[in-house]
């Protein structure tokens, strides 16, 4: 694993344009420009839900916003949007809050502004690379920063998260995604093992090729099978997705706690955490209280945590003082298709929810609404009461149910306590030397297609296949 600091002495540039030669080739997530992406499935993005998350944990200070100059229109930035993003976003955003997203791609900008064309709200976009866009503006101008999914790709992404906290307003909210790099060491040996083949990233014949090698190595290895199975058929179906993964030329491999330590030392403060997969019952509830660095450490060294680190920030200040105004948030012009909505699909995915009766769902839906767009605790009571006590322990982790929305003060510490006494590693299957003649076959195939020493290479192939299972 990297240490963070060393990762300054590559030469940006040429990271930068080759990070940008990819996402101009594939745009992320490249969804079909005409499908209507499921916006209300992004309730997590937007600068109310994390305002409304500070504010009901840390309640906001007087003090807080006189010094920080809160003005009544937010500045939201969206660094490394994509193509999908912005759209979704932009949905949620009140359309006095100006939303401006910065990518490196001309070819994600332009299908991320075609999506947001039909919404009158505006978007501002901008070609800029991150870090020098953040560079020229002015300190403390946007109270809402998003970077999902962009920070381990950029050179220095310690140095980023400096610059964004110099940029968020007092009292302002960031919304991060970062790699686990414990649990994508397998997906690191496999992006050694298509550098050794010579996988051109920017070729969809190499794609094509890799993908076909990846079917056979995974035929022969259920290890291997399992592990590619947990990633999904979108990612080894979709070209964008794939290079995204296996082909990117920047993937700093950071461990959780060098994220952590950068984070601190951006003067950041974590506010909580998505705990997606239900990795960490045995802790309080990571949404409320986020985790201590050595309890995260430890569980993405042993295999207990493998989601990405999804988090919430503020200034370390402001966890102290408060957050961002809390004044209602709504345009009532906008208010109403809200309603109109299915809930997100998340909240509905787990053991706990997944039988919810529709009403339930639609009311949960409305009462999240409710509150983090117009501060209002409506039917929150009835609510509480008809929710069986596991669902209501699983919707407060995964930020359904927001602190603020639980008025009675002792049912909010019982939420906000461990649901289990422990958690076990995952088992995994035992891994294996890959036998299979049309593996050997095709590794060979590609090597000398590559005009590559084929009995140099080879060995070193099937032992990057043999690691990624572990
Ligand atoms: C994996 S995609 C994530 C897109 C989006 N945040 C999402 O969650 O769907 C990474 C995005 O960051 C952009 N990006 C990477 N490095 C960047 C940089 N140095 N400056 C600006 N954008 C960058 C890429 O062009 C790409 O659109």
């Amino acid at each position: 694993m990297t240490d963070i600091k060393q990762i300054s002495n590559k030469v940006p540039d040429a990271i930068t344009s080759a990070v940008r030669t990819l996402y101009e080739a594939y745009p992320y997530p490249r969804y079909p420009l005409l499908a209507t992406p499921r916006w209300q499935d992004g309730y997590l993005t937007h600068s109310n839900f994390a305002s409304t998350l500070v504010s009901d944990l840390y309640g906001t200070s007087g003090t807080a916003l006189l010094t920080s100059g809160v003005k009544k229109s937010a500045t939201v930035l969206i660094g490394g949007g994509g193509e999908i993003l912005p759209y979704v976003i932009r949905k949620w955003e009140p359309a006095r809050h100006k939303v401006i997203s910065v990518d490196l791609s001309a070819s994600s900008l332009r299908r991320a502004r075609w999506r947001c064309l039909w919404d009158p709200r505006r978007t501002k976009f901008a070609r800029a690379d991150l870090d020098q866009y953040l560079r020229i503006q002015t300190p403390h101008t946007f109270s809402h920063i998003d970077v999902y999914g962009v920070l381990h790709h950029m050179p220095n992404p310690s140095e980023t998260l400096q610059l964004i906290s110099s940029r968020l307003i007092h009292g302002g909210t960031i919304r991060v995604m970062v790699y686990n790099g414990e649990a994508r060491t397998w997906i690191h040996h496999l992006q050694r093992m298509f550098a050794l083949l010579g996988i051109d990233r920017l070729s969809a014949d190499d794609i094509r090729v890799a993908k076909e090698l990846l079917a056979l190595a995974a035929a022969a290895s259920p290890s291997l099978a399992a592990r590619l199975n947990q990633l999904g058929v979108e990612t080894l179906n979709n070209n964008a997705r794939f290079a995204d993964t296996f082909l990117h030329p920047r993937e700093t491999r950071l461990s959780v706690s060098a994220w952590l330590d950068a984070i601190s030392k951006a003067d950041l403060h974590i506010v909580g955490l998505l705990d997606r997969y239900a990795e960490l019952d045995d802790l309080p509830n990571p949404m409320w209280q986020a985790p201590s660095a050595t309890d995260l450490a430890d569980r993405a060294r042993d295999g207990r945590f493998e989601n990405n680190l999804e988090l919430y920030l503020t200034h370390s200040v402001s966890a102290k003082t408060g957050a961002l105004t809390r004044a209602p948030q709504s345009d009532p012009l906008w208010w109403f298709p809200y309603l109109l909505k299915a809930p997100p699909r998340l909240w509905f995915s787990y053991n706990e929810t997944r039988n919810l009766s529709m009403t339930l769902r639609v009311k949960l839906w409305h009462a999240h609404l409710n509150w983090v767009l117009r501060r209002s605790q409506s039917n929150m009571s009835d609510l509480l009461a008809w929710l069986p006590t596991p669902a209501l322990q699983r919707l407060v982790r995964i930020g359904a149910i927001l602190p603020g929305q639980v008025a009675d003060l002792g049912r909010r510490a019982a939420l906000a306590t461990p649901i289990v006494a422990n958690m076990q590693p995952p088992e995994r299957l035992t891994a294996s030397y890959p036998q299979c003649p049309m593996l050997h076959a095709k590794i060979d195939e590609i090597l000398t297609a590559k005009g590559k020493n084929v009995d140099k290479y080879s060995m070193r192939v099937i032992k990057r296949l043999y690691k990624s299972q572990f």
